[in-house]
């Protein structure tokens, strides 16, 4: 395996640099001294209060920087949550607040492990595990989801989480192949105590081997791989300074937070010496799970996994060889812990380069000459767990000035144990006695344009068929229309294949060689849209679900489609993307916001059992008339080896 060294440390100091673990120490003592803060204190996030953009914008290396942190405060004695904004330069406490009451921070990662235990320690639970066969606790596997919004009385005020259960069979075994349907213990994750035991009925407990690893499992590892090694003898062609990347003519920097994972900023493109902006700040702002099995075990699954469960503070330390090949640069995400402790990942997000096949090519065919380039991308990536789902979230900026995101969906699947002679319509049965309900996954990108200016438009393109007449003499003809939208409204829009429905974000005040205004065009991938009815909790709750895209104007205060904070809230309220847009504001000319969602609908077959093997799913964002031409016309000509001969 190959080792890369890590790179000579340096850092200039900017705004939007991540805070260090001794910032966030300092941070927290601050706090906890001005707020005399006792045991009852749990931190939920603490990280880098992001600058605003105009001091972004307008920063020059060596200006001050007042260097603050966000965070969020769980008191678990009055189970009240506050937001509070502290000041590292000034040592101060500059907004201490409650949030509205209804809602709750995501999980806390050590409510994770707490949750588990009292469960398991639960005399009525152990009662009802005792009923399907299960006596030693030790073999009982729990995991913590959240518990939603389903108007329960005896939910109300609480902080909650619920619980899906399995069982090994001995320990070192696969407990998801073995799940105790229709058992949820629903927890107080403030006091710790089980307030109830939800129980639908015995469901068989199977005993099949479902392992994945070839030491427990039934299989044989394949023996007839050669190695696959990457070699760049050079080097990275990257430049790494503190969370500053330059590569090739792409210049950003790298931001993380618990709730969303990786987090690009300022991307920007340098065009022959002109430093050229695409997009201020790019994220997932959301990823929900709905179920479509009615089942009591899983009706009420519907996952928040950014809101509810943090997927930032889930991400995996990533392994070169395995996760990454090649030249790899990896940045650690520092983070907080309950105790106002820092809490870091080590190599959470990984930085590298791929070849990535043919850029562009051409063949003289009179002549026989041949010209082509080889294309590549710039890796920017990180992968979470949350419980059985396993997310990777990547980022591409390729040679030619396209940007792509993909999402990789592997992990293990959420499934139910079937009783005998059940219905499997809304699922498959993937092994002996296990179903896998039908679901979908939802991807909710905030994505701050920022093509060539901060005052951006949006075009909607469709396709129209030509009427018949004298202009179209065989009946044939097409051309795109252009819409340009002029407010929020209007932008709430679905793709339409018929159409081949496009929409471009632009400059209007900026021209190419053509004269027409520069942009970059939103490229969908696969979609599709939810089938929960608009009366259900989900969509009470994330109406915007409903939509393919949003384009908002910008506001700082709208970073996440659900809103702040959609652990345990009912929804209908104004903090969430489709009320956003009913603001109704101007997007022509105006600083955009373009909000994409992605749908993965997921059929469930028996491959993707015991382990799912990886679903890629994405959306490019493409220059448009933001070049003159073809941007990897200057792409050097490869160097050509010789061929091996047997
Ligand atoms: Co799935």
């Amino acid at each position: 395996m190959l080792q890369t060294e890590k790179h000579t440390v340096k850092m200039s100091p900017h705004p939007l640099e991540p805070l260090s673990e001794s910032e966030i120490m300092k941070a927290v003592s601050i706090i906890r001294k001005e707020k005399n803060f006792g045991d009852e204190i749990r931190f939920e996030q603490a990280g880098l209060k992001e600058p605003s953009k105009e001091e972004v914008l307008n920063f020059e290396t060596g200006d001050p920087i007042n260097r603050r942190s966000f965070m969020v405060i769980l008191n678990r004695e009055t189970n009240q949550t506050f937001e509070a904004v502290v000041s590292i330069t000034d040592e101060k406490v500059i907004s201490y607040e409650k949030i509205a009451e209804g809602q709750q921070a995501s999980f806390i990662m050590e409510e994770y492990t707490e949750l588990e235990e009292t469960v398991k320690n639960n005399p009525e639970f152990q009662k009802a595990a005792a009923k399907r066969g299960v006596t030693d606790m030790d073999l009982v596997m729990v995991d913590p989801w959240s518990a939603g919004y389903f108007g329960i009385e005896e939910d109300e005020g609480r902080r909650l989480g619920r619980a899906l259960c399995f069982v090994r069979r001995y320990e070192g075994d696969n407990a998801y192949g073995q799940p105790l349907t229709g058992l949820i213990p629903v927890v107080d994750l403030n006091t710790q105590e089980v307030i109830r035991i939800e129980d639908s009925g015995v469901r068989p407990v199977y005993d099949t081997n479902e392992n994945y690893v070839p030491e427990e499992g039934d299989f044989e590892t394949r023996k007839d791989l050669k190695r696959l090694d990457i070699t760049m003898p050079d080097g990275p062609s990257f430049e790494v300074d503190g969370h500053s990347v330059e590569w090739q003519k792409w210049q950003f920097r790298i931001g993380y937070t618990a709730r969303e994972g990786l987090v690009l900023h300022t991307v920007n493109y340098d065009d022959d010496g002109k430093v050229r902006p695409v997009l201020y700040r790019a994220a997932l702002s959301e990823m929900i799970v709905p179920y479509g099995y009615p089942d009591h075990a899983h009706n009420w699954q519907n996952a928040f996994d950014a809101g509810e469960y943090g997927l930032g503070q889930l991400a995996n330390s990533l392994v070169l060889g395995c996760d990454c090949k090649g030249e790899i640069e990896y940045f650690d995400a520092v983070m907080v812990d309950a105790d106002g402790e820092p809490m870091t990942i080590p190599n959470a997000v990984c930085l590298h380069e791929e070849d990535y096949g043919v850029a562009w090519k051409h063949t003289d065919w009179r002549t026989g000459e041949m010209e082509v380039r080889r294309s590549r991308r710039l890796v920017i990536s990180f992968f979470t767990t949350v419980a059985n789902y396993d997310y990777g979230f990547y980022w591409y900026l390729y040679t030619d000035g396209t940007i792509e995101h993909e999402v990789k969906a592997t992990g293990m699947l959420n499934v139910s144990a079937l009783q005998e002679g059940e219905d499997t319509k809304y699922g498959t049965e993937v092994a002996p006695g296990i179903m896998a309900p039908i679901h979908q996954h939802f991807f909710n990108y905030r994505i701050d344009t920022q093509i060539d200016g901060v005052e951006n438009s949006v075009v909607e393109y469709n396709t129209v068929a030509s009427e018949i007449n004298d202009d179209n003499p065989n009946k044939n003809a097409f051309y795109a229309e252009e819409t340009i939208f002029e407010t929020e409204m209007e932008a709430r829009r679905n793709i339409n294949l018929e159409t081949a429905r496009r929409w471009k974000v632009i400059n209007e005040n900026s021209k190419n060689l053509m004269g027409q205004p520069v942009g970059y065009i939103l490229e969908p991938g696969e979609n599709v849209s939810p089938f929960a009815h608009d009366q259900s909790s989900i969509m009470q709750r994330a109406p915007f679900l409903k939509k393919h895209v949003h384009f908002t104007q910008y506001d700082p205060a709208e970073m996440f489609a659900p809103g702040m904070y959609p652990n345990q809230k009912q929804g209908g309220g104004m903090d969430e993307l489709s009320k956003y847009a009913e603001k109704d504001r101007s997007i022509r000319n105006e600083d955009v916001v373009l909000w994409y969602n992605m749908g993965l609908h997921h059929y469930t077959k028996p491959e993707d059992w015991p382990v799912m093997p990886t679903i890629y799913i994405g959306f490019y964002l493409k220059p448009f008339g933001f070049f003159d031409r073809n941007a990897a016309l200057d792409l050097p000509r490869p160097s050509i080896k010789e061929q091996r001969r047997n």
